[in-house]
């Protein structure tokens, strides 16, 4: 078996539609089914009954040991570099992601983008790319995704093909499989690094602008309630968490989130998360019972990490009762969007409210609007910072405080533009006075901030 050459080849994938040829790296897919063939041989020679009584560690001596044999049989003496490259990935196909560990340990990879067996894409600084990495068919694949979501104490099959999960880093995993994944199974997993971006992090990526940062900390200071919009994967909740840092440390948080994602470091966090329905369809714990829930931990701020659905109501009630400077994210495609998916998130909680109470409410509870975008190559960007100011014919009456305008796309494929304010002075600026908040007047004046990247 040709194991080091490198070639490229068309392979048909098992279960795979004849038109769907790929081109791969034929030793690499070689060398996976190698691995999956000896990994096969491994499992069947373990002595499962020792795994209930012997330690983690002992554990993997004993694999190691036996991986060390079984690769010496498999593979000829004169390629020691391929039995070094098994046996230490023996390891990670039996306790950790197999093919996707080295991709794991990457702290540059932010997501890791399952498409199929010999289509592994990952985003590194904004950017999908290849990765390179190739499972040796479906069947390996199938066994990795079914490691972590049973790790988790949930099911994939058939029956339930979709299937969420946490791996135990944090990251977030999300799993297809047939029959609604009809290409074959497909996973997606949305990487924490161990240092989330910080609210300077974002300044100097050009993301926000510093003037408009000291603004939205002497809100959140002051306990204006505000929205973070945007489309997927804009950094909301990245914005959301590095914003966060602007309450004050001796406040009591808590956060609802679907799968936690949140690292507030502040003194009094207690962390909340949803639960999906159990094998059986009963157990779940949505974000409106965590919503209503969390009202009676004496919390100052509930930060819903993103509000989907009818928590909605529940989460304005809390911002309209003693619980202002409360945060969340929306999916959104602009601030006037956002409000309009609040306003039909409140429609969908069954209470009958007609719309214009809907919206008095929503107004009294939320003052600004902070909409972000991916733009091209990967950059984010805040779009708009906007303000209720009052209510127009069909919604709200919004002035945009703040926004970045795209001018170009320079030789890199990177967005260009300008940040500006647009000279409206914000209503809420009131509200910053009486707790003693005094931002420079200059602050606010229409111009115009060009950013270079
Ligand atoms: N300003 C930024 N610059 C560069 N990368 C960023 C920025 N903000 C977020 N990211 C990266 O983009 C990815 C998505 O960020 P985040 O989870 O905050 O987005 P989101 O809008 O909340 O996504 P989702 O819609 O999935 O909830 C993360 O890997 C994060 O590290
Ligand atoms: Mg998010």
């Amino acid at each position: 078996m040709p194991f080091i050459q490198s070639r490229t080849m068309m392979v048909e994938l098992p279960g795979v539609s004849a038109d769907t040829f790929e081109e791969v790296d034929a030793a690499e897919l070689d060398y996976q089914r190698l691995k999956v063939r000896i990994h096969e041989k491994l499992v069947d020679s373990l002595d499962l009954s020792l795994l209930a009584h012997v330690s983690e560690q002992e554990l993997s001596g004993e694999v190691k040991t036996l991986a060390a044999e079984l690769v010496a049989e498999e593979v000829p003496k004169t390629n020691m570099a391929l039995r070094e490259r098994l046996e230490a990935e023996m390891l990670d196909e039996v306790f950790g992601l197999g093919p996707l560990e080295p991709l794991m340990r990457d702290d540059s990879i932010c997501d890791i983008l399952v498409n199929s067996p010999t289509e592994v894409f990952v985003e590194r600084r904004g950017r999908l790319e290849p990765s390179g990495v190739l499972f040796a068919d479906e069947r390996h694949l199938m066994r990795i995704i079914q490691r972590i979501v049973s790790r988790v104490g949930r099911r994939i099959d058939e029956v339930s093909p979709m299937v969420d999960a946490r791996l135990p880093d944090g990251s977030r995993v999300n799993a297809v499989i047939r029959p609604l994944a009809l290409n074959g199974p497909t996973l997606s997993i949305r990487r924490f690094g161990k240092h989330p971006l910080q609210i300077e992090d974002l300044v100097a990526k050009h993301s926000i602008e510093q003037e408009i940062v000291e603004f939205l900390a002497a809100a959140i200071d002051a306990r204006v309630s505000f929205l973070i919009s945007g489309g997927t994967g804009a950094g909301k909740t990245t914005m959301l968490n590095a914003l966060a840092k602007f309450i004050p440390n001796d406040e009591r948080l808590v956060t609802i989130e679907d799968s936690a994602e949140l690292q507030l470091q502040h003194r009094h966090v207690i962390r909340l998360e949803t639960r999906a329905p159990n094998n059986e369809g009963t157990g779940a714990v949505s974000q409106r019972e965590l919503v209503r829930n969390a009202l009676r931990m004496r919390p100052d701020r509930i930060i819903v990490g993103e509000v989907r659905g009818s928590e909605a109501i529940d989460m304005l009630q809390a911002m309209n009762t003693g619980h202002e400077g409360s945060l969340t994210t929306i999916h959104a495609n602009d601030s006037r969007d956002a409000l309009a998916r609040l306003e039909m998130m409140v429609a969908m909680s069954g209470f009958e409210l007609p719309i214009p109470v809907v919206r008095q409410y929503i107004a009294s509870g939320i003052s600004l609007v902070v909409h972000l975008s991916r733009l091209k190559g990967g950059v984010r960007r805040v779009m708009q910072v906007s303000e209720i100011v009052g209510f127009a014919e069909g919604g709200f009456h919004l002035e945009d405080v703040f926004g970045f305008e795209q001018t170009g796309i320079n030789e890199q494929g990177i967005a260009q533009g300008e940040f500006y304010f647009t000279g409206h002075r914000p209503l809420c600026l009131n509200r910053l006075r009486a707790c003693g908040l005094r931002l420079s007047d200059s602050l606010f004046d229409k111009r115009r901030i060009p950013v270079s990247t």
